[in-house]
């Protein structure tokens, strides 16, 4: 089996790629267009008769069209990905998440090739802080970011395509990852790496915002199980009941660190800053019988920090430049 992954030098592909390539025969082609997100010592270690790796971008219709045909599965990760970049500067967003989507389904509808989209809870807009209720598949779309508008987006060309064109897809959205070779510019390491350089972690606000944690080797045995036992044309939520407010999280990581609970600043909130995720997976597990593995998310976490202070070198050329941005907006 060959498997066409869309950026596979990025944080969540990265690691669905060793999945893979640990847990299956199957042959891999990453198509990453290496932006400043993408990191091709992610895929580091992996024997040349397993992985492709093709530089380009899935916008470019000509290489698209050529590894989709040599591919049985697609699985499509390729995205840009932060939300706060996407409130500075809108417009790669609309490029990768819409017209490379796009790129993408015209190629599985000519070849008829399988097709996985990867997506994320954000799609659904926020909950309220005392709500008690969770997303699900019946969820209606209400995206708040650019990030999160065009992921929505993606996700509606993708339904359009299965059911105007009997594409032979799937979608899953997903809700935040952690875990190895995530880009520094997301929350959970940011702040390992700011108290690894000797800065202060920066919360918004007041860090009362919940996010639903998933380590994302649960997320690449969820896609998988999806892939190859998935109903076509479904969409399946996966989530591992991993609630918690940012401030927890924070002070979690500065007492795995070894520093006093309240050693950070508050610096200025996001912009429509989504107040809280949650997932109910049940379809899922009841379903295709899928389960998480990570349940401990303070173990995961003390791993992730491991990770990051063994792997110095992987982020340390990205931490000026993404410090730099981020104290020219104030956070
Ligand atoms: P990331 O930013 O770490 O990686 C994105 C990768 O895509 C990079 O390797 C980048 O070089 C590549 N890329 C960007 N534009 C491209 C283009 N035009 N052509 C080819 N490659 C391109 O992102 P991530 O956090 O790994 O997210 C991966 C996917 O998972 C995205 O679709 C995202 O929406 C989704 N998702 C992420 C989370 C999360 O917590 N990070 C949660 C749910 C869903
Ligand atoms: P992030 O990792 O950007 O993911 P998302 O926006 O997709 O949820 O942020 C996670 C949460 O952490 C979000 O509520 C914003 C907050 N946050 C901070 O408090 N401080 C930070 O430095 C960053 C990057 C995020």
């Amino acid at each position: 089996m060959d498997i066409l992954v869309t950026g596979g030098a990025g944080f969540i592909g990265s690691n669905f790629v060793h999945y893979l390539v640990n847990t299956t025969d199957a042959h891999v082609t990453v198509l990453d267009a290496l932006t400043y997100a993408g990191n091709r010592e992610s895929l580091a270690g992996i024997p040349g008769n397993r992985l492709t790796f093709v530089h380009g971008t899935i916008t470019d219709a000509e290489v698209v069209n050529r590894l989709v045909e040599g591919a049985d599965a697609v699985v499509h990760f390729a995205a840009e990905s932060h939300n706060d970049n996407s409130l500075a500067n809108p417009r790669p967003f609309v490029d990768t998440n819409l017209i490379g989507t796009y790129t993408l389904l015209e190629a599985v509808r000519r070849t008829d090739t399988r097709y996985h989209h990867i997506s994320t809870d954000e799609v659904y807009g926020d909950l309220d802080l005392d709500d008690p209720s969770r997303f699900s598949e019946a969820t209606p779309y209400n995206p708040s970011s650019p990030y999160s508008a065009t992921k929505a987006g993606s996700d509606l060309l993708v339904r359009a395509w299965i059911r105007s064109f009997e594409v032979r897809g799937t979608i899953s959205n997903c809700s935040n990852n952690y875990g190895p070779y995530q880009h520094i510019e997301k929350f959970i390491p940011r702040q390992i790496t700011n108290i690894l350089a000797g800065l202060r972690p920066k919360l918004y606000g007041a860090g009362a915002n919940v996010r639903d944690w998933i380590h994302t080797e649960d997320h690449s045995s969820a896609v998988w199980t999806i892939l190859t036992t998935g109903r076509i044309g479904e969409t399946y939520l996966i989530g591992a009941d991993g609630e918690m407010s940012n401030r927890d999280v924070l002070t979690t990581i500065l007492t795995l660190m070894g520093q006093e609970p309240d050693a950070f600043d508050h610096v200025t909130d996001r912009p429509g800053h989504d107040l809280r995720y949650a997932i109910d997976s049940t379809k899922l597990r009841t379903e295709l019988g899928w389960t998480p593995e990570y349940r401990d998310f303070p173990a995961g976490l003390a791993a992730t920090i491991d990770w990051y202070r063994a792997n110095e070198v992987w982020w340390r050329a990205a931490k000026a430049a993404t410090e730099a941005f981020y104290a020219s907006r104030g956070q």
